[in-house]
């Protein structure tokens, strides 16, 4: 039932106080993204951090279509996902596994070659794609992590991915916008839905037991 507490305090934030969230709160939401599970383990994608950048911010209103968490939150977690999967990314990895494990990189060979025959067949839209997902779910966690420790969120879907591309230069990073955390604490004073009930379907509607 604590779970179910936790995910009925959290909302969808519209408006937030400028109150920076403390340090270690970050580091936990963080720490939650980079343990999230992703396909094959690639973790392909990577978070740009934005804090006390009020330059960045209000370059990034407009392409956000002017909604105000932007400003406001404490930071915002900018998810973008890998375009392509080179050698390097999976050699990296499976020395990451060999050494993190203590097991000879040449245990990894079969691994390999699925990893190669999984990603060589997609191109650089299907695997932005694929990458996108893995955004998505640690965005779940790190909403999930942040409403424990009573800390304020917003998914955002809602920008200009190409403005976003542009203004962080993410193709020459060969890597493309997903989706946007704001992370901050509400005001709720001013924030028409922070005391709004939850609006879901009935639970028969969503699940079927079969
Ligand atoms: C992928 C995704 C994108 C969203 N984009 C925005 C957004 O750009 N701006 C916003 O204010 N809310 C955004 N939302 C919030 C949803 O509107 C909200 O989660 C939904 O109405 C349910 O309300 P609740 O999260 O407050 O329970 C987004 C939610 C998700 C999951």
């Amino acid at each position: 039932m604590e779970a179910i507490q936790h995910l009925k305090w959290r909302y969808a934030t519209k408006k937030y106080n400028g109150q920076q969230i403390q340090d270690d709160h970050l580091d936990t939401i963080l720490e939650s993204i980079r343990l999230s599970p992703t396909s094959l383990g690639l973790q392909s994608f990577k978070v740009f951090v934005v804090g006390n950048n009020a330059e960045l911010r209000a370059q990034l209103l407009p392409i956000a279509y002017n909604q105000t968490q932007i400003t406001d939150a404490s930071h915002l977690l900018i998810f973008a996902a890998f375009n392509h999967v080179n050698q390097n990314h999976i050699d990296n990895y499976l020395n990451n596994i060999a050494s993190t494990r203590q097991i000879p990189v040449e245990s990894l060979d079969g691994f390999k070659k699925s990893i190669i025959g999984f990603t060589s067949t997609k191109d650089e839209t299907q695997t932005a794609e694929w990458a996108s997902r893995q955004c998505y779910i640690a965005l779940g966690i790190a909403m999930a992590t942040a409403a424990i420790l009573k800390v304020d969120t917003t998914p955002m879907e809602g920008f200009n991915h190409e403005g976003l591309d542009t203004v962080l230069g993410l193709k020459a990073q060969g890597l493309t916008s997903s989706v946007i955390l704001a992370v901050g604490h509400r005001d709720s004073e001013n924030d028409r839905l922070a005391n709004a009930a939850k609006v879901r379907k009935p639970s028969e509607e969503m699940f079927e037991f079969i």
